[in-house]
């Protein structure tokens, strides 16, 4: 395959792990900054182009997209947008997933949609003095974790420990016209100890390998790249579960999924999602070499999206689970689950639903 990793820095270690897994599994690697890319609309022809300076990128030329645009913006999730919905091929991260994960009140209303365990959280932008207590009593009482709606690294998170430095604080981001998370803050070790965290790493439908990460003393933020402390950790199957539904309800064939486990309740939570997890520190401290996870999925989804396709060219269906199956996959659906269990109960249901739906008897 031509693999085409969209990254905004080329010289990342991350990016060279990627390419060096290409590499490993006879693939040729491409590497190129979205920001160089021209996007190119037909004229109502239906064929839409992607050019890097003055040379057409063919479709033909390329067989799966790994998008790696951390800090981006809004002109990376166009590049995929094109590549995957307009050019059609297939793409390791939506658009969509990209824009789910980047902001983390749209992530935490998606988990919480998909009933997916997570800390109690209140959204703000304006606050009044008067309305201090109320709030922090949505989310449990002081001490409260803020949170921007776009951040990473541990850089847009805060603590809100005590009534005047939490209602100051408000106050200044309030004039800054910040968009707000109040979270519940979930006690992860006993008082004085390190404050400890769970990254899962999700390469479609697994969890390859997960880790956990342990803040610096006198921090409760334990993001990897500020502490570089962490061990091998095994996941329950629980939040092996919740870490995997997660990344598909945001459209996500590769997340980052930070879990927290309450040291009291031993109860787990997902904090954040990630659309551009670093490589680097999950495949030190595991040992699993995950950008090769990455290759092996986009080789798997290759081979679906080829099945996929030529279902969908078939011009007689066989049968109404067929015709059913060819219906939903016809859909513009993000499709980035490598298992996918059928259940015949269920198709046979949608069939009846769609028949009633259209008040006529598919022809079988
Ligand atoms: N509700 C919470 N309770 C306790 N600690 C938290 C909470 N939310 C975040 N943290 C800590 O702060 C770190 C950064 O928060 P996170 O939401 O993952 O944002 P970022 O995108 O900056 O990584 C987490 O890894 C965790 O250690
Ligand atoms: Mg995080």
């Amino acid at each position: 395959m031509n693999i085409l990793i969209l990254a905004t820095n080329a010289n990342s270690l991350s990016t060279k792990y990627l390419k060096e897994a290409c590499e490993k599994r006879h693939h040729t690697p491409i590497i190129y900054s979205p920001h160089d890319l021209y996007i190119h609309c037909s004229d109502g022809k239906g064929v839409d182009k992607l050019y890097i300076k003055n040379e057409e990128i063919y479709k033909e030329n390329i067989d799966a997209v790994i998008p790696r645009t951390s800090g981006g913006g809004e002109y990376a999730v166009t590049i995929v947008r094109h590549l995957h919905k307009n050019m059609n091929i297939f793409s390791a991260i939506s658009a969509n997933g990209m824009l789910n994960a980047s902001d983390k009140i749209l992530t935490t209303q998606l988990l919480s949609k998909a009933k997916i365990p997570s800390p109690k959280t209140t959204f703000i932008q304006k606050t009044y003095r008067s309305d201090f207590n109320y709030l922090m009593n949505t989310v449990g009482g002081l001490p409260v974790v803020g949170k921007l709606q776009r951040g990473s690294l541990g850089q847009g998170v805060f603590m809100l420990e005590t009534e005047l430095a939490g209602a100051t604080t408000l106050n200044v981001l309030e004039e800054l016209k910040a968009n707000l998370i109040l979270q519940e803050f979930i006690e992860s070790s006993e008082a004085g100890a390190k404050k400890s965290d769970i990254r899962a790493f999700v390469v479609g439908s697994q969890v390859v390998a997960s880790m956990k990460r342990m803040s610096i003393t006198g921090d409760f933020r334990s993001n990897y790249t500020v502490s570089k402390e962490a061990i091998p950790v095994e996941l329950s199957e629980e939040e092996e579960k919740m870490a995997i539904k997660a990344a598909q309800i945001l459209s996500l064939g590769v997340a980052g999924v930070d879990i927290m486990r309450d040291a009291e309740t031993n109860k787990s939570y997902i904090l954040e999602v990630n659309s551009c997890p670093s490589l680097v520190g999950v495949t030190k401290i595991t040992g699993v070499d995950v950008a090769e996870k990455i290759i092996e999925y986009l080789e798997k989804m290759r081979a679906i999206k080829q099945s996929r396709e030529e279902l969908l060219k078939d011009e007689k269906p066989l049968n109404i689970y067929h015709k059913v199956m060819k219906y939903l996959l016809d859909g513009d659906i993000d499709y980035h689950a490598d298992t996918i269990t059928l259940n015949f109960d269920k198709i046979n249901k949608i069939a009846k639903t769609i028949e009633a739906l259209n008040n006529a008897k598919i022809k079988t």
